[in-house]
């Protein structure tokens, strides 16, 4: 964007709206912010190059981007109706709060001025996947991905209600890892090592797939078939992960448990 007559309001500053403040300030991307928080004082000791305020600014924002707690927003949003131009987008990283709802909290005539993200945690390391929805005449379109990039690659959805599957899949899946990791652990002291040596193992072994997975052309399939031979030792332990597909089963009714949690919430 690099414009510093672009007014970038940050409403909320907490995990989300921090990872977002360092990102834009490490990619350099040059605007005139004005972070909205109750902590304002403590956070404008944090960081530099932004104006920080606990109520809420005076003048309007081109892009309103909200970091808010999804269960606050009906609350505070109503507020800054008039603080938006008619050219304003206004962008939101609030799991399960659509749309519709923050059109009507803005009291905008329809959602067409309002756009989605759903990050995940990596975005802190610049290495999350964000899906987004927009719609086809949003406002400072261009404008809203350069900040959203920040966090790590992009896909644009067509339409909104993708992004429960997002969340179910790429919003949790840093979860699924993890819990990956420990169930090797576990496996790693069925097979006679301490659960020490297991982590260094386990842990190690799922950092260098990832990389094989960033640097590789390589797609997952054909990386694992480069490490099984028939009839080897990866071979054996694959012919029991994939009996009757019971890992991929396993997987698949796990995300779509998340996708109808993440349905029921938005839903209240
Ligand atoms: N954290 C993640 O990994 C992640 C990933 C994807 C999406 N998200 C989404 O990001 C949003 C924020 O999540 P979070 O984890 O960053 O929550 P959070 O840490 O609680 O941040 C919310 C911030 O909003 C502040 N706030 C409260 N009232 C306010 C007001 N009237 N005006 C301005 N700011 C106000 C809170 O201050 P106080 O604490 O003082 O109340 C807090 O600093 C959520 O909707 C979540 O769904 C988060």
């Amino acid at each position: 964007m690099n414009d510093a007559r672009k007014r970038v309001w940050l409403l909320g500053c907490g995990r989300m709206g921090r990872v977002l403040l360092r990102g834009w300030q490490r990619g350099g991307i040059i605007a005139d912010y004005t972070v909205i928080d109750p902590k304002a004082a403590s956070l404008a000791n944090e960081f530099a190059g932004a104006k920080f305020t606990a109520a809420v600014p005076d003048g309007h924002a081109d892009i309103l981007v909200i970091a808010l707690k999804p269960q606050k927003i009906p609350t505070i949003l109503p507020a800054y109706h008039r603080h938006l131009a008619a050219d304003s987008a206004v962008l939101s990283v609030a799991a399960g709060y659509g749309c519709a709802a923050i059109s009507a909290d803005l009291q905008l005539n329809d959602s067409a001025r309002v756009a989605r993200a759903m990050p995940n945690l990596p975005a802190a390391l610049g290495q999350g996947i964000s899906g987004f929805y927009a719609p086809p005449a949003l406002p400072r379109r261009a404008d809203c991905l350069e900040l959203l990039a920040v966090l790590g690659p992009i896909l644009e959805l067509v339409q909104e209600d993708a992004l429960h599957a997002v969340t179910a899949l790429s919003g949790s899946g840093p979860a699924y890892v993890f819990y990956l990791l420990e169930a090797m652990v576990m496996a790693a002291q069925a097979v006679g090592l301490s659960a020490d040596e297991g982590k260094v193992l386990a842990r190690q072994t799922i950092i260098g797939a990832a990389a094989m997975l960033a640097e590789s052309p390589d797609d997952a399939a054909a990386l694992r078939a480069q490490v099984t031979s028939p009839g080897g030792t990866t071979a054996a332990a694959m012919a029991v992960l994939t009996e009757q597909n019971r890992f991929a089963e396993i997987l698949r009714t796990a995300i779509t448990q998340a996708q109808l949690r993440s349905r029921e919430l938005a839903d209240g």
